[in-house]
């Protein structure tokens, strides 16, 4: 990450280990003065306006980072997600553009990290649900949102006839395209995706994915759409215990279960299956979570 000053390269570098001793406000003034040197550097705002909030300076926080969104209004970075954090009361969208940049830049540890460090257990947990609600027999089409590098692909493969995928991130995607597994892989949002379907499926999966999604309305009522009547919708959320969702401090939503309830019934869907499930870790310890199967009523 260069800013096309080897000056301010070294100021920022100087401001990143002032930072990681904990001294904020020195950092902040260093990066203050790298910014003098390259304004119209992204990465650099960005820093500054982390470093703020870590000094407990919220509406500079909220300044600079509104700063850094007029150099990047596509929001690669993820300013909007901090900015709700900074401000719960904002409603929360993860911008497109920062989990497309997260994922590719995490695509190639994916794998690693979540199988062997997280414990990751989603497409098993999804596989199992829809075993037990529909054993036996092929799903004539299954579509995969959020497909990533194709873990619930793989998971579901021989109950599939045809498989389809989508997913932000190009790089995760070179990684479902790397199993052979899938008969259509697309990159770009899941509810785009789902408008330009050939055909209605019959199994609609979201492994580990609507933890991106904070209103879930619009993709379940899309999802709606392009079901075949009876077709089924298999989910995993993280789960929290208040009302409605929350966005937590990585980056993830968790969504209560009545939320989720109300949502199946306003798009019209039967609840086949609702049920506690951990379809991974975090810093070791299990975290809580719903897998779900909706039926197009
Ligand atoms: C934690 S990964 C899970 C991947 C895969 N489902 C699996 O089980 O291994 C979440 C994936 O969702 C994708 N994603 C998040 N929001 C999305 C959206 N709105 N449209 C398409 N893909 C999305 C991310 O790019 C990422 O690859």
């Amino acid at each position: 990450m260069s800013s096309g000053n080897l000056t301010a390269d070294r100021r920022f570098a100087y401001a990143q280990m002032l930072r990681k001793d904990g001294d904020f406000d020195a950092a902040a003034e260093v990066l203050t003065q790298t910014l003098d040197l390259a304004p119209a550097w992204p990465e650099g705002r960005f820093a500054l306006a982390e470093v703020l909030a870590e000094a407990g300076r919220k509406y500079d926080a909220v300044a600079a980072f509104e700063s850094y969104l007029e150099l990047d209004p596509a929001d690669s970075m993820g300013a909007a997600v901090k900015l709700a954090l900074l401000n719960p009361e904002a409603p929360a969208v993860l911008p497109p553009a920062y989990l497309s940049r997260l994922f590719d830049e995490y695509a190639q540890r994916f794998e690693k990290a979540l199988l062997e460090k997280l414990n990751y257990r989603a497409p098993q947990i999804l596989r199992a649900a829809l075993d037990e609600v529909e054993p036996g027999g092929i799903f004539a089409r299954v579509f995969d949102l959020g497909c990533g590098t194709g873990l619930a692909g793989l998971a579901l493969n021989d109950r599939a006839g045809w498989l389809g995928g989508v997913d932000l991130s190009a790089a995760m995607l070179k990684g479902a395209a790397d199993k052979n597994i899938y008969d259509q892989l697309t990159v770009g949002d899941m509810t785009a995706a789902l408008e330009n379907l050939d055909a209605a499926c019959d199994v609609i999966i979201a492994a580990d994915v609507l933890t991106y999604v904070g209103d879930l309305a619009p993709l379940f009522a899309a999802v709606r759409r392009h079901l075949t009547d009876g077709g089924l919708f298999a989910f995993t959320v993280q789960r929290h215990d208040g009302e409605g969702f929350v966005l937590g401090q990585e980056h993830r939503f968790s969504h209560s279960r009545a939320y989720v309830e109300l949502l199946a019934l306003q798009a019209a869907f039967e609840i086949l299956k609702l049920d506690a499930a951990v379809s991974r870790q975090e810093k070791g310890t299990d975290v809580p979570g719903l897998v779900a199967v909706l039926r197009a009523a």
